[in-house]
């Protein structure tokens, strides 16, 4: 009898926070495609093949011989702040190489899973589920949004996931924000934490599982990724002062509105994660847990 083909998926990003992680916690099942842009990422396993494209650059033509059954496209222009100074070059990044990549899986029917971020909504309420309208408040958010709106127009069978912030190992990349946080505090600096923006926080381990079980699943449209919890910076910086007994005093509480940002924040854009739940088995654990299972 013939053997079945092994199923192949394009990971975009590969080098990022986000996309060293999917690497390294993929299913066996899969043959993956890594794409990066200038840091070639650690392999796990044997079935991983490299792809260093700039998506900026005129080397598309990389992919014309690739079809991978999924893409995750995870590569973007990630710095809130950068996208505000940046403008030209977010755009570029965010939305047009995605609405290029939505058409390259168009014409080959690749199902096709988008990232997005809790950041599209303007934070004036919270608890955000799917069915709510986006609204930017910033570079990023306006980049974000319409790339979501393009994905969805162009391929009604894909997935716009929204992941709340994420932390965790960044493994060999750059640290992760927690992982910067839990540097300066072993270090005896003072660090400047937030008191008033509330995200629902998601270990990156669980924000990968939930990708690993999408690229499995049939589901198609908006998708929430959290964790179960509403904290603040400030929150967190506590929860790691605890649990590795470190200095709470190093951690300074100040609002928004006193620091002089590149880009608005949204306040509030914690996320209402019932519709995960119900259709996915990963459990999001909460931030303290995640924490201890991240560094412990
Ligand atoms: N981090 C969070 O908490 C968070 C929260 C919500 C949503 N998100 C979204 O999640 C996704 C992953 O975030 P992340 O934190 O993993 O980002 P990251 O660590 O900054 O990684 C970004 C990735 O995009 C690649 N990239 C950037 N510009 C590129 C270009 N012109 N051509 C090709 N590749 C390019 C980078 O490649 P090189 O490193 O090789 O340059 C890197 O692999 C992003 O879409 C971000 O907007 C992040």
């Amino acid at each position: 009898m013939p053997q079945a083909k092994t199923p192949t998926v394009l990971v975009t990003g590969s080098s990022g926070f986000l996309g060293r992680n999917l690497l390294k916690f993929s299913s066996k099942k899969y043959k993956l495609i890594a794409q990066y842009r200038y840091h070639q990422p650690a392999a796990y396993g044997d079935k991983i093949r490299f792809l260093k494209l700039d998506f900026l650059a005129e080397q598309w033509k990389k992919l014309q011989l690739l079809k991978p059954r999924v893409i995750i496209h995870t590569a973007a222009m990630a710095s809130i702040d950068e996208c505000e100074t940046q403008p030209e070059l977010a755009q570029r990044t965010n939305y047009s190489a995605t609405c290029r990549l939505v058409d390259f899986a168009a014409r080959r029917k690749i199902r096709f899973i988008f990232i997005s971020s809790d950041v599209v909504f303007d934070g004036t309420k919270g608890n955000y589920s799917e069915n709510e309208e986006p609204y930017p408040v910033n570079f990023y958010a306006q980049t974000k949004i319409a790339a979501e709106k393009y994905v969805m127009e162009n391929l009604p069978d894909a997935v716009v996931v929204r992941p709340a912030l994420f932390y965790g190992l960044a493994l060999d990349g750059r640290p992760s924000f927690t992982e910067t946080m839990l540097q300066h505090l072993y270090a005896g600096k003072q660090i400047y934490t937030f008191t008033d923006q509330y995200r629902t926080p998601i270990l990156v381990n669980d924000l990968v599982s939930a990708l690993w079980e999408l690229v499995e699943n049939s589901y198609c449209g908006y998708l929430h990724l959290g964790g179960p919890q509403k904290v603040s910076r400030l929150d967190l910086g506590k929860m790691l002062c605890a649990i590795f007994n470190l200095d709470e005093n190093l951690l300074i509480p100040v609002k928004s509105r006193e620091v002089n940002l590149q880009a608005r924040r949204p306040l509030d854009c914690s996320l209402d994660i019932s519709l995960a739940r119900s259709l996915l088995k990963t459990r999001f654990v909460d931030c303290r847990t995640g924490l201890q299972l991240a560094y412990r």
